[in-house]
């Protein structure tokens, strides 16, 4: 039921080649909007079609999958959900969860979890739940359908490591290695050590979370006054709307004040009802406070000079 992957990335991609059935009519990957890139790269090389559940300010930026056709849920094979969100830093509850279990259950798809920022959350007594957890919860001690996606880079701050591992039902799992015997090569002996004492230990974990709480206060603080902006349920990220196209705001504030931030489009694709990603920006709380202050300020006086 655990296999250890060299980081996520590889196992996120992987599993799609390993599950999807190009065989079929018309094999479906759902996935948030905007998202982590390598979804939808893994549902496109895998023969599949991407589907877009864009995550909006309306639907309190998760995907709204009540807005998904039956017809969408027969051929889909493989739902990616990423909880807490990258980039929104939003949290799917345990509700939510099993429901998309039992949606699973119905429409015969596989939900690949990915939970790489689960452990840097804001409230110390209320970790973001697990889609594992959810379907014990279910009574479901075989984790039909449910594979989970966890990483040292986040929660250890350790992305150089390529460290994670991958959870959940058996059968999955099975084919998922049989791929990976092809694709992939065991984790070195010497990152196998270092990966167990990262694990074992929670006390640096939860001083991580210290630190992007203090990040997160003093950030938020400077820039509230020229921008709607609030700390996130979990994640290390936030996601302001801009008040010019991302695009302009990333660029100009790169050339001015030397601050980089993502433009939000540059995470998400098109849909009918529009980008989901555009006019916001993805701001990361990885740098040291000190840093991250000189940044909010910063990015405060290009706002303000915006604004003017
Ligand atoms: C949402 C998400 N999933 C997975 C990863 C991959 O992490 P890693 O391959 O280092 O485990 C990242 C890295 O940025 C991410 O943001």
């Amino acid at each position: 039921m655990v296999l250890p992957v060299n980081g996520t990335r590889e196992a996120l991609f992987a599993l799609a080649q390993a599950v999807v059935d190009r065989s079929a009519a018309r094999p479906r990957v759902l996935m948030p909007n905007p998202f982590y890139q390598i979804y939808e790269g893994a549902a496109l090389l895998a023969g599949a079609e991407p589907v877009f559940l864009n995550t909006t300010r309306d639907s309190g930026y998760l995907p709204d999958f009540d807005r998904v056709p039956e017809t969408v849920w027969d051929d889909c094979q493989l739902l990616y959900l990423c909880s807490p969100g990258n980039p929104t830093g939003t949290v799917l509850d345990i509700p939510t969860l099993q429901r998309l279990i039992e949606l699973a259950e119905r429409h015969d798809f596989i939900i690949a979890a990915d939970e790489c920022y689960s452990e840097i959350y804001s409230d110390e007594t209320a970790p973001p739940p697990g889609l594992l957890q959810a379907a014990a919860a279910m009574g479901r001690a075989d984790y039909r359908r449910c594979v989970v996606f966890h990483s040292l880079s986040k929660r250890s701050n350790l992305p150089g490591l390529r460290s994670g591992f991958v959870a959940g039902d058996p059968q999955v799992l099975q084919a998922f290695f049989r791929y990976r015997t092809y694709h992939g090569c065991a984790m070195p002996p010497a990152t196998q050590a270092a990966s167990r004492l990262a694990w074992q230990d929670e006390v640096h974990v939860r001083d991580n979370r210290e630190l992007y709480r203090q990040k997160f206060t003093a950030v938020t603080d400077i820039l509230q006054p020229v921008i709607d902006v609030a700390p996130p349920q979990a994640g290390f990220y936030l996601w302001p709307r801009t008040p010019i196209a991302d695009t302009d705001f990333a660029r100009g504030l790169f050339a001015e004040e030397h601050v980089t931030v993502l433009p939000g489009s540059f995470l998400s694709r098109d849909t009918d009802s529009g980008n989901p990603g555009a006019d916001h920006v993805r701001m990361a709380l990885v740098a040291p406070l000190e840093d991250c202050i000189e940044a909010a300020r910063r990015i405060r006086n290009y706002i303000e000079r915006i604004n003017a």
